[in-house]
């Protein structure tokens, strides 16, 4: 194993297929004390070709072992994206005396004599953990609405009504139905013709429940929604999320439709949905860490593309409304090895500091204060000359991550970016936590509240890290660095 994950551009604390394709993540469930991820999977090349579901279990989220393919193509197509869920109470009539795993996923084939491809929801169930799996004899479960774009159905338990829900991606909203036994669909209600950013296809929807700041006699319903890339936008493919009320059947939308609420503002973060029945009612989330504008082509030989962190997704009431605030699950501890704490180092523009990175696997943990300049940056130096230049705008109240310098790039013209997000200094201060592997940067802002994934390829990770203040002076009040520990070893 050590020899194998040692590849050029290979991370090093982030999920990837052993070898070959993936794209989204797919099926995530808990259940008897394991994590599975299931992925759109080539398993005969680098790019996307005849979907499979490749499989992985884990104990901590963090370190995963590979299991054989869990769904191959059948009668009825391709395996596209679904979920995964556990059905305690036997609805299906799949299993015996104990529970067992059902997944529900898009068979993509064509319509008969015909080029035109037809999308339908099917079932495989398992009774021993998800290692080996049985197609549902009647499938496809859902179909013919004739429409093309009909898929990626995500399903979870509503308990005050006693139903499945299944939310499905239709085209340019999502299609919400109710089922007793996850065979018999009936259509509920459609959301969001109008709401929110129609730049792209509609796609993996997922529609979970959460406590506002913890508290559980307040809550409200996020719906996470990815659009598909579009040659019109510079961004390429993206998630949004809305926030509302679901009460088993209709989805009502708290914001009006003009608002674009993102959940990251990189541009490797798609696809991403959470975790069924995770334990303490926790809500983990994992996107698929590229952009369908390039996934094809990043420069990795052996395998192709890596997931993001397990994030865990709260919810927060500001100013503005109620937001998701994201962060890497608690388990990242595991691999958290030696820290090193500076305080109060005074930065302007005639005092950049310098701190060696020695090229290893990073988390930054930064916080500014007494923000008297116009900007200042965060430079990861990778190589000679090679860097990623996180800055913030302080006019602007904007943060920037700038990997037009990162490293190799010449695959993509669209590659090379400046990504921005607004973000609002907190009592005059500024937050950052950053995770660097060798072909990514996670960047969560203020405890969260903004999440920045970017891919980059450098040739080396880190020699060091540069902080420097344009326009006056700023107190970096503590810079936290810790060496992160690979998965592999
Ligand atoms: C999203 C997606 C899904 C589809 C899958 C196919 O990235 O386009 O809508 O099910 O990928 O691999």
């Amino acid at each position: 194993v050590a020899q194998k994950y040692k590849e050029q551009y290979r991370p090093q604390f982030h999920f990837t297929p052993e070898e070959n394709w993936m794209n989204d993540p797919n099926g995530m469930v808990y259940f008897n004390d394991e994590y599975h991820l299931f992925y759109q999977h080539h398993p005969f090349g680098t790019t996307w070709g005849p979907m499979h579901w490749g499989h992985a279990v884990s104990k901590d989220l963090i370190h995963w072992e590979h299991l054989p393919i869990a769904l191959f193509p059948d009668e009825h197509g391709t395996i596209f994206s679904g979920s995964a869920i556990v059905d305690w109470n036997n609805t299906s009539g799949f299993f015996d005396d104990q529970p067992g795993l059902v997944a529900i996923y898009t068979s993509a084939d064509n319509y008969p004599d015909s080029d035109r491809p037809r999308q339908r929801q099917s079932l495989a169930y398992s009774i021993d953990n998800g290692r080996t799996w049985v197609k549902y004899e009647g499938n496809p479960v859902l179909s013919d609405v004739n429409i093309t774009d009909y898929r990626d159905p995500k399903v979870f338990w509503h308990h005050d009504t006693n139903k499945w829900v299944m939310v499905l991606a239709t085209e340019q909203s999502v299609t919400i139905y109710t089922s007793p036994n996850l065979i018999d669909w009936e259509y509920a209600s459609e959301f969001g013709n109008k709401a929110g950013s129609h730049d792209g296809v509609w796609e993996c929807p997922d529609l979970f429940q959460l406590s506002i700041d913890d508290d559980k006699s307040n809550q409200k319903w996020a719906m996470l929604v990815s659009i598909g890339d579009n040659s019109e936008f510079k961004e390429g493919s993206r998630t949004q999320y809305f926030i509302g009320q679901f009460d088993g059947t209709t989805f009502v939308n708290d914001n009006d439709d003009d608002t674009i609420l993102w959940l990251d503002y990189g541009r490797d973060n798609y696809a991403g949905v959470t975790w069924s029945d995770s334990p303490d009612e926790r809500r983990i989330y994992i996107g698929w860490m590229s952009n369908w504008r390039y996934a094809n082509q990043v420069p990795t030989n052996e395998w192709r593309s890596a997931m993001t962190l397990p994030r865990e997704l709260t919810m927060t009431s500001t100013e503005e409304g109620v937001r998701l605030v994201q962060k890497p699950v608690s388990e990242i501890n595991k691999i958290r090895k030696e820290t090193n704490i500076h305080k109060e180092i005074i930065i302007d523009s005639n005092n950049s500091v310098f701190f060696d990175l020695n090229n290893k696997l990073m988390e930054i943990e930064i916080e500014f204060e007494q923000i008297n300049s116009s900007e200042f940056d965060l430079l990861i130096q990778h190589s000679e000359t090679e860097k990623t230049i996180i800055s913030y705008d302080v006019r602007n109240s904007s943060l920037l991550v700038d990997r037009t310098n990162s490293g190799e790039n010449s695959f993509s013209t669209s590659f090379p970016a400046v990504q921005e997000a607004p973000l609002k200094m907190k009592n005059n201060k500024v937050k950052l936590q950053l995770f660097i592997d060798t072909s990514s940067i996670e960047l969560f802002a203020n405890d969260g509240e903004i999440a920045m994934t970017s891919l980059i390829f450098p040739s080396e990770i880190g020699k060091g890290l540069t902080l420097v203040s344009n326009g006056g002076s700023t107190n970096v009040s503590t810079l936290k660095v810790t060496e992160l520990e690979s998965i592999w070893k």
